[in-house]
């Protein structure tokens, strides 16, 4: 079975999105042959749009930005829906994680994919909404069911099940099994770090834009 691992993060390198898809293919590989893809611009290149379409299944793993879906990767679903697909038997998957701890927050982005698969005439096969994004590139890995991420990495063994079924699922949403509270307070340890390291100030953290 062919099927495309496609990570939407504009991240050079340790990205939720890819730590998910990594998690997904230990599932996977074995019975399956994976092409693994980074769409980090606007745009597609033809010989990789060529190659999507040869594929069983698609899976798009990508950060929730604003409620929706990182621009650039919706510029390149755009450029998707007129691709001439001649198949039209793909399954599409989505993996969408966020820094909030609700994974729900990403009900909206997966139904944004969802619809693209209706424009596309491609079949929806279902999504995850993975919470707690902001701290999964610094969790353990999952170990006989135990850990932060055991729960997200459950509901991607049911994903790599339905995948390698052809079948569908519903929308689930997960969070890190991490108190949130602590959640809380270690991404604003990490906000006020980025921001020293970036040459600015802490008290800037609260800034807004100025009106232009
Ligand atoms: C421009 C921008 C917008 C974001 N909007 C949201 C949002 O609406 N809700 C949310 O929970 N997280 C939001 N986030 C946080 C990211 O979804 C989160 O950091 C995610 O884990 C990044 O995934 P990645 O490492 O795969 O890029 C936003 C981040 C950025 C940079």
């Amino acid at each position: 079975m062919k099927i495309a691992l496609i990570n939407g993060s504009p991240k050079t390198k340790n990205s939720a999105s890819g730590i998910l898809l990594e998690d997904l293919k230990s599932h996977l590989s074995q019975k399956a042959e994976i092409t693994e893809i980074k769409l980090q611009k606007t745009f597609i290149p033809e010989e990789i749009a060529a190659e999507l379409k040869t594929m069983e299944a698609l899976v798009f793993s990508f950060p929730l930005y604003v409620d929706g879906i990182p621009a650039h990767l919706l510029s390149c679903l755009i450029q998707l829906e007129n691709a001439h697909w001649q198949n039209r038997e793909i399954y599409i998957y989505g993996i969408v994680n966020c820094g909030f701890h609700e994974g729900v927050q990403a009900k909206y982005a997966l139904e944004i994919l969802q619809n693209w698969c209706k424009k596309t005439e491609l079949i929806w096969g279902g999504g995850i909404g993975a919470g707690g994004g902001g701290g999964l590139a610094n969790m353990p890995s999952t170990k006989n069911g135990h850990g932060p991420k055991a729960p997200i990495d459950k509901a991607l063994q049911a994903m790599a099940d339905k995948i390698l079924q052809n079948k569908r699922q519903k929308n689930h949403y997960v969070s890190v099994a991490f108190p949130r509270f602590l959640y809380r307070i270690a991404a604003q340890i990490g906000w006020r770090q980025m921001i020293k390291a970036n040459g600015g100030k802490t008290k800037d953290l609260g800034k807004r834009p100025e009106e232009p």
